[in-house]
């Protein structure tokens, strides 16, 4: 088969600044998933796009080419309107565990694909896993079943859909070309779009712990995905949230989970409660059941109920024990004081280490491993009490885990203003 036109063309052009044309775009997008366009080229490219940019047409047109790479689904034939939720990820961020049984308890499905966790943030099916029994892999069909029959589902994303961005998230991954809008926008959308999921709230996060360090990044990427998403019918806002500081007082899978099911039998750190209502109001209204107060599903033990239901449809044991790393360490408040700042990049980083995440795609997390806060940011500490319990089955793992959380609180004696967890809404 001829090829209409040639790699190098296309890196030189956007090298040189210039828009990539629809049929470009097609082309470069097909012909790497069909490996014509070799790595090397679309790693070129990926770093012509991170330091030129594209426009809002270029970024439509390469968020279809990557559906188009793959397959769709249709959950039209679904008794009830859909509604998923995507966040950009973060340290301590377990909102998806809650919030999908509470919005399914709500009247609302939803599709929730997720993926595992690389680097310093946590990985929803990682969490999840932590479950015995619990299974991440389901077929479409047995994802419609139970949808219709509990209401959600958290699995992960099958191999056909969108399989471009499959292979350039790998790439970018190991180019240095993550941190690119038109290129995390058009990532996280084609996904979405495939998913066919009616309504989409992204929960897009600003601070140390998140992709987007400061907030007029975060509403750049927030403004390009809720428009991709709107071209694309489907009915999308954005909240952009607070990642200075760990969601909650848990990092770690089976850590996460517990956090998780307090929070479901009605208790629970108020940021994760706060998080959960505030997406849960979003994703009912965005699929048009705004009437719908989700606060008292939470109260009443139906969200538990669906959170049940969704675990053992997955053969998961809801009752079981949780996974228990084998040994722990105390860090302690040097001195005694407010807890002025604790950083979600040095927990996250500290969590990661002890074995809660991966450094290669293949590689096992353990189960219990993490870090368990004692304190959030605003709380009087007093000296030589527990701040942080870090742990782990692997104990030589502590020192790089402590390495990790150098500088990483302040204590003062100023009371520290706290912040809301929701900065801004965009939609
Ligand atoms: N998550 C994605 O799915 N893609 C990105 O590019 C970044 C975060």
């Amino acid at each position: 088969m001829t090829e209409p036109f040639d790699a190098p063309a296309i890196i030189a052009a956007k090298r040189d600044k210039h828009r990539l044309s629809d049929a470009q775009i097609d082309w470069v997008v097909d012909a790497y998933t069909r490996g014509v366009v070799v790595p090397e080229q679309m790693s070129a490219l990926a770093m012509a796009i991170l330091l030129n940019g594209m426009d809002r047409p270029e970024i439509a047109r390469w968020t279809a080419a990557m559906i188009a790479s793959g397959e769709r689904m249709d959950f039209s034939s679904l008794s009830r309107p859909t509604a998923d939720k995507h966040s950009t990820g973060g340290v301590g961020d377990k909102i998806t565990l809650p919030l999908a049984p509470l919005v399914a308890a709500c009247g609302v499905a939803v599709p929730q694909l997720s993926g595992r966790g690389l680097g310093h943030t946590g990985g929803t099916l990682d969490k999840l896993e932590a479950i015995p029994g619990w299974r991440a892999a389901l077929s479409n069909e047995e994802m419609l079943a139970q949808l219709e029959d509990v209401g959600a589902v958290i699995c992960a994303a099958g191999s056909g859909l969108a399989p471009a961005d499959k292979k350039l998230y790998a790439l970018r991954d190991v180019t240095g070309t993550v941190e690119a809008i038109p290129l995390i926008a058009s990532s996280i959308m084609s996904k979405k779009i495939a998913e066919g999921t009616g309504a989409l709230v992204l929960d897009v996060k600003v601070g140390s712990g998140a992709f987007m360090k400061d907030l007029d990044q975060a509403r750049e990427l927030a403004e390009t995905m809720v428009a991709l998403g709107t071209d694309a019918g489907v009915n999308t806002v954005a909240l952009l949230t607070d990642m200075a500081t760990p969601l909650g007082l848990t990092a770690g899978n089976a850590l996460e989970v517990a956090e998780s099911v307090e929070v479901l039998a009605g208790g629970g750190p108020q940021d994760v409660v706060d998080l959960t209502l505030a997406l849960a109001r979003e994703m009912l209204a965005a699929a048009g059941r705004g009437d719908v107060d989700p606060a008292e599903a939470l109260a009443d033990g139906r969200a538990m109920d669906a959170w049940r239901s969704m675990i053992s449809a997955q053969g998961g044991d809801a009752d079981a024990a949780l996974p228990q790393a084998r040994e722990t360490h105390v860090v302690t408040a040097p001195e005694g004081g407010v807890l002025t700042r604790l950083d979600a990049m040095a927990v996250g980083l500290a969590a990661w280490r002890l074995g809660a995440g991966r450094s290669r795609p293949d590689e096992a997390v353990q189960a219990g491993a993490g870090v368990v806060m004692h304190a959030k940011p605003g709380d009087e500490v007093a000296a030589g009490a527990p701040l942080l319990t870090l742990h782990t089955d692997t104990p030589e793992r502590f020192e790089r885990a402590l390495e990790a959380l150098e500088g990483g609180f302040d204590l003062g004696d100023a009371p520290a203003p706290r912040t809301d967890v929701v900065l801004d809404r965009i939609g």
